[in-house]
């Protein structure tokens, strides 16, 4: 839930620089991002890899959707890790801090001309296909620059994962990929195979988000390498290479616990062992692609109590609003998906007794809630500090200018030092497209 470097208990801190002192020096709400933390999380996956499938590894690549600006695209570099985009924005991020473009992986339902033009002219490694449209863009392309492009296929192995329908992404009904049970699939990997300028290398699935059983992600391995057994079948040849997604959970609450990196991958290795021996194939590199994972317990959310009201209950029970200065332009998650967070005291210690509490943000509707339920110290008053732990994927990427708020900034702290690596955005920001 916290980050490694994150003490709580007494005032809480993150390598040893107390919850107040971040405030007076860059404000609030922030984002507060352990950078040591993001380094060890995403080494973790790639190490976890690594050992799993040993020869057969491919690469990580970190989901930028989770969260990306360009100072995290450096230390992707630095790390030696790939690099999933889904937009010409996402990809421009990357290029910036200086990802080589071999280790980008290019996906999205609907890219335009444009994006596909960009990414296959920069030189990135693969292009995940998502349609038979995109088939053809992508070959016009790639014959336009004279390159030939590797590319994967998306595919949806039809898996009701377990997660919020929103982002559950594998079951049939979705705008994502090539059915494989309709037989969608295997008309585009026809398709692919007319065109001089694209590879195969292989096939793609993402089942979802927030995941934790490893029985979905292993029947969407086992459907894909169905698949690969058909293929070599009726081509004579392997394809070498399959990128399992991302999606993996972690720990939001207390006594949540996040997926290992180890055994879910040691697992994962097992079934895709076996299954490929069953089918007589030789083992694919294996990739993957972990956004939360990696970057969602590397930050919380600093915010500065403005409001405290009682309100009394139609059953006459008391419940508390405790108002802070940031909401859900700064975290839609709870709005969007019912998502669950954690908020602590972060400037001081209180033993008072604690109330029913509703954490609430400064927007104007009644959604605008950052945690529904929860108990608080009932000594609570403007001023006081509160830290959400865990809002380091798909906060500050989601975030918006509601209400013309301006997105609050990212600042990495590592070995006893805090800097902004995303600044604050200020009112000239916000007036700045107005004509
Ligand atoms: N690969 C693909 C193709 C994806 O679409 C995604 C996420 C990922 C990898 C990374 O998934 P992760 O490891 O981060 O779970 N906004 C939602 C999550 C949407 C996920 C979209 N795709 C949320 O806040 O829960």
């Amino acid at each position: 839930m916290w980050s490694s470097h994150v003490k709580t208990g007494a005032e809480l801190t993150i390598s040893s620089i107390p919850a107040t002192a971040l405030a007076k020096e860059f404000g609030t709400p922030a984002f507060i991002m352990d950078e040591a933390d993001f380094r060890e999380r995403a080494s973790a996956w790639n190490t976890a890899l690594a050992n799993a499938f040993g020869s057969n590894t491919g690469t990580v690549y970190y989901a930028a959707k989770a969260f990306i600006c360009v100072e995290v695209a450096r230390w992707i570099k630095d790390l030696g890790i790939g690099i999933d985009v889904c937009t010409g924005g996402e990809l421009a991020v990357a290029l910036k801090g200086g990802i080589d473009p071999a280790k980008i992986e290019v996906h999205g339902n609907n890219k335009s001309v444009a994006e596909i033009e960009k990414a296959v002219s920069v030189g990135v490694g693969t292009i995940v296909i998502d349609s038979l449209y995109e088939i053809e863009r992508v070959a016009a392309a790639a014959t336009k620059h004279g390159v030939v492009q590797k590319v994967l296929l998306r595919l949806t192995p039809g898996i009701e994962a377990h997660t919020h329908e929103s982002i559950a992404t594998a079951h049939e009904d979705v705008k994502f990929g090539f059915s494989i049970a309709s037989g969608a699939a295997w008309s585009a990997i026809a398709q692919v195979r007319t065109h001089a300028s694209l590879e195969l290398r292989g096939f793609h699935a993402h089942i979802g988000s927030q995941i934790f059983e490893n029985d979905s992600f292993e029947i969407s391995a086992q459907r894909l390498i169905e698949l690969l057994a058909k293929y070599r079948d009726e081509y004579s040849v392997e394809l070498p290479e399959l990128d399992l997604g991302g999606g993996y959970g972690i720990a939001y609450l207390p006594g949540e616990n996040s997926l290992d990196p180890a055994s879910t991958m040691k697992d994962l290795a097992t079934v895709v062992t076996a299954q490929c021996a069953a089918h007589k194939l030789a083992i694919p590199r294996i990739s993957i692609e972990p956004g939360r994972a990696i970057v969602g317990p590397t930050m919380f959310t600093l915010y500065e109590v403005g409001t405290v009201k009682d309100v009394t209950l139609e059953n006459g029970a008391i419940r508390r609003y405790v108002s802070v200065d940031g909401g859900m332009s700064d975290n839609l998650r709870p709005a969007l998906y019912d998502a669950q967070y954690f908020a602590a005291l972060a400037n001081r210690t209180s033993s008072a007794p604690k109330v029913s509490s509703r954490i609430v943000g400064k927007h104007c509707e009644t959604g605008d809630i950052v945690i529904r339920e929860i108990e608080l110290e009932n000594d609570i008053v403007p001023g006081d500090l509160l830290a959400t732990p865990a809002t380091g994927a798909y906060g500050r990427s989601m975030a918006t200018n509601y209400n013309h708020v301006p997105r609050p900034p990212v600042i990495a702290v590592k070995d006893g030092k805090a800097r902004v690596i995303l600044r604050r955005e200020t009112e000239a920001d916000l007036l700045g497209l107005d004509i």
